[in-house]
């Protein structure tokens, strides 16, 4: 962990559920974060419950604004750089899709270039999804060499924003003409992320919270859809690892990565909201909303032995652990607001500790 002493680290999505967890983070392991991001997405949120703008330099921008991106790098002159920030739904992608391609599509090309032309990063790693691949609705899970695809516009903006990435790659910071640019690239893959903090539309523990907050039976549209659930705090510390080992030996890992939990942690939307309901202590349970909804993935599970292998990681919370984390994460929400900022470090210091003793 000492690695990310005083690196200076920029984040896209910072206010985001996903970039207030990793910004919170790198800031208690002494890294210089910079944040480029709209306003939080969500009321309310983890960036301002927690106070995340604190630790760091927080630029309210936008990634569709080539110009204004260019000027934080040259501004800030980032040695690694995170990028999250997107239009992360899919039924927000049905609403509106070409917002959802602007910002997924032209936003994580403007990033490349961006770095392309400020020549102070060494480390990118680019943020898409497991939703990245053409869903065969089968068994297996998703190796990094299986075809891209995306029936939905989000999904589809994400396998556009994996070609993008790689193009830059090829084209641009090349591992073969490494010397010549020192840029390693590397793009990431992660399962349905969950943890406190997160208020987003259309999410099963948002929802469920909102449920249990209010006393009304959660409507759940696909009871039976099976996703690779993982705690938030599992992908960011793959992403952590990808990073600094870019940063210290090159590119021979800049690459598309999937990060995933265990198989026997992949569990259906009702038996995480049964769970949850049982560990809220006497939670509202959840019903099927019988209405017709654009199409979702039914089964969707991703292989992730590639960073098991090469990178040492692994998950350290199994989904229970995960769950017990989150439901303490709510009621803290609901019974003493002002202690959420010493839980959320709690959780990330508690997340560590585990990783170290193995
Ligand atoms: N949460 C998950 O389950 C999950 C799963 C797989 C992948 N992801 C990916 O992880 C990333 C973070 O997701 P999240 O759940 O934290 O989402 P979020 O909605 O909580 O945060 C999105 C962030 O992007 C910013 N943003 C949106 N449009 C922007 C724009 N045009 N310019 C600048 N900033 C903009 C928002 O202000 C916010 O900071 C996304 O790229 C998402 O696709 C999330």
């Amino acid at each position: 962990m000492s690695f990310w002493k005083d690196k200076k680290i920029l984040i896209t999505g910072h206010t985001g559920f996903k970039g207030s967890w990793l910004s919170l983070w790198l800031q208690s392991l002494g890294a210089r974060v910079i944040g480029y991001a709209l306003e939080p997405p969500t009321q309310p949120n983890l960036f301002q419950l927690v106070h995340v703008q604190d630790g760091m330099i927080s630029i309210h921008g936008d990634v569709r604004h080539y110009q204004s991106l260019h000027n934080a790098f040259v501004d800030h002159a980032p040695e690694i750089v995170f990028h999250m920030a997107a239009q992360p739904l899919v039924r927000a992608s049905y609403r509106d899709p070409l917002e959802t391609y602007n910002t997924n599509v032209m936003g994580t090309a403007n990033v490349l270039e961006a770095i392309r032309q400020i020549r102070c990063v060494k480390a990118a790693v680019i943020i898409t999804t497991d939703k990245c691949y053409e869903n065969k609705e089968w068994h297996w899970g998703y190796r990094e060499n299986d075809r891209l695809g995306g029936f939905d516009p989000y999904s589809n903006s994400k396998a556009c924003a994996e070609l993008i990435t790689a193009s830059y790659r090829h084209s641009f910071f090349n591992p073969d003409r490494y010397a010549e640019h020192g840029v390693a690239v590397a793009s990431v893959r992660a399962g349905n992320v969950i943890g406190g903090g997160d208020w987003a539309e259309d999410r099963l523990i948002p929802d469920l919270i909102r449920g249990f907050i209010l006393k009304q039976p959660t409507l759940i549209r696909y009871p039976d859809a099976v996703r690779p659930w993982q705690h938030v705090l599992e992908p960011l510390f793959g992403y952590m690892i990808l990073a600094e080992k870019m940063f210290t030996e090159g590119p021979a890992l800049a690459d598309a990565w999937n990060f995933g939990p265990y198989a026997d942690d992949e569990k259906s939307v009702g038996w995480i909201a049964d769970k949850m309901a049982q560990l809220w202590d006497n939670g509202v349970g959840w019903t099927r909303d019988g209405q017709q909804h654009p199409h979702e993935a039914g089964y969707l599970k991703l292989d992730w032995s590639r960073a098991r292998q090469l990178l040492h990681w692994r998950p350290v919370w199994r989904l229970e652990d995960a769950l017990i984390k989150i439901i303490e994460w709510y009621q803290t929400y609901q019974k003493q607001p002002e202690q959420l900022r010493t839980l959320t470090l709690a959780q990330i210091h508690e997340y560590q500790q585990k990783v170290m003793n193995g």
